[in-house]
């Protein structure tokens, strides 16, 4: 297994939930972090409360200058990257008979093409340090919750792509793995307008009984899988499913 101290580990989507988890994480384990976002108040908030070793840029990862300053940042700030955290993304939820092509066209551009492009540029730092990329995937590939559509399809794109980099860069010692978290309660569903903050607690705690383990999960176990991901260095192309057992479609009928 690859230490964590000394590494340095670019994470998308920094400013709040899993991201912020992810960097709290590495941070303890002696890695130089740099985390990204669009609001730089939150991605400011983050650093300023794990301390140096975390550096803050805001930026969006769906715009090509954001994405060369990102990894350009996290460079200059470890010295060198060792990971890639592609975990920005965003809930997009749309009913199959009211689609909008703007909409869906955003979703995957959020989603999934913001990743590869930073995968790209990231990667010749990648094979210089034979460093690894996670994708941040979702149990939506594994349950099917009506209305979701468009962003299940992106994260299936997410496990897709994610299996053809694996085999494309592991001649090259880069190593392209990604989670499937079930529920965790972050920003993420709040934002879309699923339910508000009053609402928040009752919905998850609906939603715990679709886990095996009868709970939802925190951003810091997401954490750990991607540790342990970062870390494990005859491990690619899997999607590791971190999600308390939702994707197991538990029944007791
Ligand atoms: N929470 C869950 O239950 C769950 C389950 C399965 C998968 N996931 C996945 O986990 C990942 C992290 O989500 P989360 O749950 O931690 O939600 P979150 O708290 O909403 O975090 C998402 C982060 O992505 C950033 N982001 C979104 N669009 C961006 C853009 N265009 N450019 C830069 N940053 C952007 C947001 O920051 P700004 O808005 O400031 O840019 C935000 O900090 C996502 O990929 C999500 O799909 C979450």
């Amino acid at each position: 297994m690859r230490a964590i101290k000394d590494m340095s580990v670019l994470i998308t989507g920094g400013g709040s939930g899993i991201g912020a988890g992810c960097a709290e994480l590495f941070v303890e384990g002696g890695a130089k972090v740099t985390i990204t976002g669009r609001r730089l108040d939150k991605v400011t908030e983050v650093a300023n409360r794990i301390g140096p070793a975390c550096h803050a840029v805001a930026g969006d990862v769906t715009v090509e200058a954001d994405r060369e300053r990102m990894v350009a940042a996290a460079v200059a700030h470890g010295g060198k990257l060792d990971v890639l955290i592609n975990n920005a993304g965003s809930m997009y939820r749309q009913a199959v008979g009211a689609y909008t092509e703007e909409f869906l066209k955003d979703a995957f551009n959020t989603n999934v093409i913001s990743g590869m492009m930073l995968a790209s540029r990231a990667l010749p730092h990648l094979v210089t340090s034979q460093g690894a990329i996670i994708f941040v995937g979702s149990t939506h590939t594994r349950r099917a919750f009506p209305g979701a559509s468009p962003y299940a399809t992106t994260k299936a794109a997410v496990e897709g792509l994610t299996r053809v980099m694996a085999a494309e860069l592991g001649p090259q010692q880069v190593r392209v793995n990604c989670v499937l978290p079930g529920a965790v309660s972050t920003e993420l569903n709040l934002r879309a307008g699923l339910f508000n903050s009053e609402e928040a607690a009752a919905r998850y705690k609906a939603v715990a009984g679709l886990h095996a383990l009868g709970r939802i999960g925190t951003a810091r176990e997401l954490a750990e899988a991607i540790e342990f991901l970062s870390r494990a260095e005859w491990v690619t192309g899997v999607a590791l499913e971190v999600d308390g057992g939702i994707g197991l479609g538990v029944s007791n009928f």
